[in-house]
């Protein structure tokens, strides 16, 4: 059992992902907790209130479980390539009768002092940061709390920068993962690698516990990840239709549909690379997207939700990694059964 797990008293070396955006229910980092493993609730995109209720949910529970926060690291993007793309993608907006927010590109930064705020004054067993890396300060305060803190790298260069800032452990990301690549550079994210490769890559970086992450859908993935050198494997995709998960209907459906033939990564929907199923809106917005973190989140979101609403799979950001196939309607406590079996 590995030491970074069992401090936390998990048995089995499975997590279950942050997803952001609704699959990441209390209910799903529960019985993720209950089947032996843990999970992590999404603070990205939520009001600090509604992430203060969702964290009370799960203490309620009485399980151990991590929070995952955006930390800030925006790409900026001018005013008139912003503009410029909306154009491109009003048109799709009028079908539902949407003004999208075209004018001025927003460069919010996802409520991070509130929500940080929450979590030292209401100390959590684990948090984990993608997208950008906290300070040093922020995160020693976090560790004097007595939270065990972990970093998303996706590269050995991005595993030594998170390893200076002083963070206990990392999650090690691979490109087939689905959702938002964490990239520190999105702007130009590192090279793809199979997970196991970019985990001993990672290993002879840096020093610290390794969690792995991306594409992990079968026993064989798992195995193959603890193998590798990870202390634990992480997966999002495989568990976006189970029972407890909180995933759109539409996108649940989409995962195992057959007139989806593949993943892709782009920045169409939000400004920032992450992998999806192929669909109308990547076809027709990729190739004219510009890097735009979160402006574009903004921008094309009152779209997204308007499909979702309609079961519009054609214009909604399907996120999904390599392995959507093996997502299964199933409680996630089968799930982690069915994933554990060659461990
Ligand atoms: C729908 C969805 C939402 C995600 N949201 C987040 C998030 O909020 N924070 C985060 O660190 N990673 C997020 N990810 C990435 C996952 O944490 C994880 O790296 C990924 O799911 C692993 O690859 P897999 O999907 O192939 O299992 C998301 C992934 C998906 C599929």
């Amino acid at each position: 059992m590995s030491s970074l797990l069992s401090r936390l008293g998990a048995d089995l070396p499975i997590l279950a992902a942050p997803m952001a955006g609704g699959p990441s229910t209390p209910a799903l980092v529960a019985a993720a907790a209950r089947a032996g493993g843990l999970g992590f609730l999404a603070a990205g995109y939520q009001a600090p209130r509604a992430l203060a209720g969702q964290i009370d949910a799960v203490r309620a529970r009485g399980v151990p479980f991590g929070v995952n926060l955006f930390a800030p690291n925006p790409v900026p993007i001018s005013t008139r390539a912003y503009r410029a793309y909306a154009a491109v993608v009003q048109p799709e907006a009028d079908r539902y009768g949407l003004e999208l927010p075209g004018a001025h590109p927003v460069e919010d930064d996802d409520a991070w002092t509130d929500k940080l705020d929450l979590l030292l004054s209401s100390p959590v067993p684990w948090v984990s940061f993608t997208f950008g890396l906290p300070g040093r300060a922020v995160v020693t305060a976090l560790r004097d709390a007595g939270t065990t803190v972990l970093q998303t790298v996706t590269s050995a260069g991005e595993a030594r920068r998170a390893a200076d800032a002083g963070v206990d452990a990392l999650v090690v990301q691979a490109a087939a993962a689905g959702g938002h690549s964490a990239t520190l550079t999105p702007a130009e994210p590192p090279p793809s690698l199979p997970l196991p490769e970019l985990i001993a890559e990672v290993r002879r970086a840096a020093g610290l516990p390794i969690i792995g992450a991306g594409g992990i859908a079968t026993a064989d993935d798992v195995a193959a990840t603890i193998r590798a050198g990870a202390e634990a494997a992480m997966v999002g995709t495989v568990l976006l239709r189970a029972v407890e998960s909180g995933a759109s209907g539409p996108h649940q459906a989409a995962l195992t549909d057959p007139a989806f033939d593949g993943t892709v990564v782009t920045r169409a929907f939000t400004g920032r690379p992450a992998r999806a199923l192929r669909n109308d809106f990547v076809d027709r917005f990729d190739a004219v997207a510009p890097a735009g973190y979160p402006a574009l989140h903004h921008l094309t979101s009152p779209l997204r939700k308007a499909a979702t609403a309609a079961g519009d799979t054609r214009l909604i950001h399907l996120w999904a990694g390599t392995g959507h196939r093996h997502a299964r309607a199933e409680p996630v406590a089968e799930t982690f059964g069915r994933l554990s079996g060659h461990l």
